[in-house]
């Protein structure tokens, strides 16, 4: 098979993206183009994303976004080996929007279509950008997602554990917002903690030396909260303090969690090459640093995609597409799209024909 090039279209959150990517015949790739619209403004009012302004918003600018990624690169319609689109999980809404665009272009340009489960795409950000091999151990850290996952091959994803309560990516979201400061929570809640004092509040680790590798948000979100209503109200430098305390707790919990995870990839039998971060909570820089720290330790190294692609957008829906298409996958124009599809059940939903390996 010769070098492939991939349209990725993501819409399943905040973010109309489209990206071209090349796949070349020995496993490794390039983006060619990578545009990103975020919605910031359309949802700063509500403090978080409305789904049915999210859903139209990406109707109105995705054309136009993927005709930008398309010159970006310097290609046509014609010059592509297929068209992938995130077809879930996320809100329905965009994700029809995204995947029905990408069946019309499918059908009109007679190209294969990939429908790319969005966490599927973070997942193999890191072999683009990284070229790891597998296995890896995958932290997977976004709005909606925490997971620790043993990925294996393409679709062989392992879940070890993951949250019982709220996702990471959120509960920066919720303190943020308790704390008056802007959406999207995560970075502000980075840019306020820098100033801040990590130890002037007791907060509590959930979870901290429990073998399962699962996590718990809740608790700490709440502490955080009973102590801004304990010192209201709050100055700026309160704030500071608390977003130092939240985050420190957040890198201690995380820590100790992927010390977890990486002893249970091992005792499954797989030596993991890397451990990979991604989602947007991969953005934090506290984050990185701890990790590179505890992957080191544990006998590997911390791969993680620059912030710009662990964050949502269509480079990573493109090479996921190129990953699957390279194995000769491919969907049906009549896949559904879905609001909720797990990690594990990645090859389940795609049906035996688009699993059947390439001709
Ligand atoms: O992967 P992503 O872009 O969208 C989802 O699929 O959810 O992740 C978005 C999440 C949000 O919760 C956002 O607050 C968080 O990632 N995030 C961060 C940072 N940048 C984005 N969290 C902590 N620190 C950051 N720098
Ligand atoms: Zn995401």
């Amino acid at each position: 098979m010769s070098d492939l090039l991939l349209l990725g279209i993501e819409t399943t959150c905040d973010e109309t993206a489209a990206a071209v990517v090349r796949r070349r015949e020995d496993g490794s790739g390039s983006i060619l183009s990578n545009i990103v619209l975020s919605q910031f403004d359309e949802h700063a009012a509500y403090g978080g994303v409305v789904p049915e302004i999210a859903a139209r918003a990406h109707v109105e600018v995705l054309d136009d976004v993927i005709a930008r990624a398309l010159r970006a690169a310097g290609v046509t319609l014609a010059d592509l080996g297929g068209i992938a689109a995130a077809a879930g999980p996320g809100l329905i809404g965009g994700v029809i929007v995204g995947l029905t665009t990408a069946k019309a272009l499918a059908l009109a340009a007679r190209k294969p279509l990939v429908a790319v489960n969005h966490l599927e795409a973070h997942a193999l950000t890191a072999r683009l950008t990284d070229s790891v091999p597998f296995p890896y151990l995958l932290l997977l850290v976004s709005g909606g997602h925490t997971q620790l996952v043993c990925v294996t091959g393409v679709g062989r994803y392992e879940k070890l554990g993951g949250t019982i309560d709220d996702a990471i990516g959120e509960a920066f979201d919720k303190t943020a917002k308790m704390l008056g400061l802007p959406y999207p929570g995560g970075p502000a809640v980075e840019r306020a903690a820098l100033g801040g004092d990590p130890n002037r509040f007791a907060l509590p680790r959930p979870l901290l030396g429990r073998p399962e590798p699962n996590f718990s948000l809740s608790g700490l979100k709440t502490a955080v909260r009973l102590e801004a209503l304990r010192i209201a109200p709050l100055s700026d430098h309160d704030v500071e303090d608390l977003c130092a305390g939240f985050q420190a707790a957040i890198v201690d919990v995380v820590t100790d969690r992927v010390r977890y995870g990486l002893r249970a990839m091992r005792e499954r039998g797989h030596a993991p090459s890397a451990l990979v971060l991604a989602g947007g909570v991969g953005a934090n820089q506290a984050v990185r640093r701890a990790l590179h720290k505890v992957a080191a330790d544990g006998g590997t190294r911390l791969a993680v995609p620059p912030p710009e692609l662990c964050t949502d957008n269509g480079a990573m829906i493109a090479w996921a597409g190129a990953e699957r298409l390279a194995l000769g996958r491919r969907d049906g124009l009549d896949f559904s799209p879905r609001a909720r599809w797990p990690l594990a059940e990645v090859d389940a939903a795609q049906g035996a024909a688009a699993t059947a390996p390439a001709a």
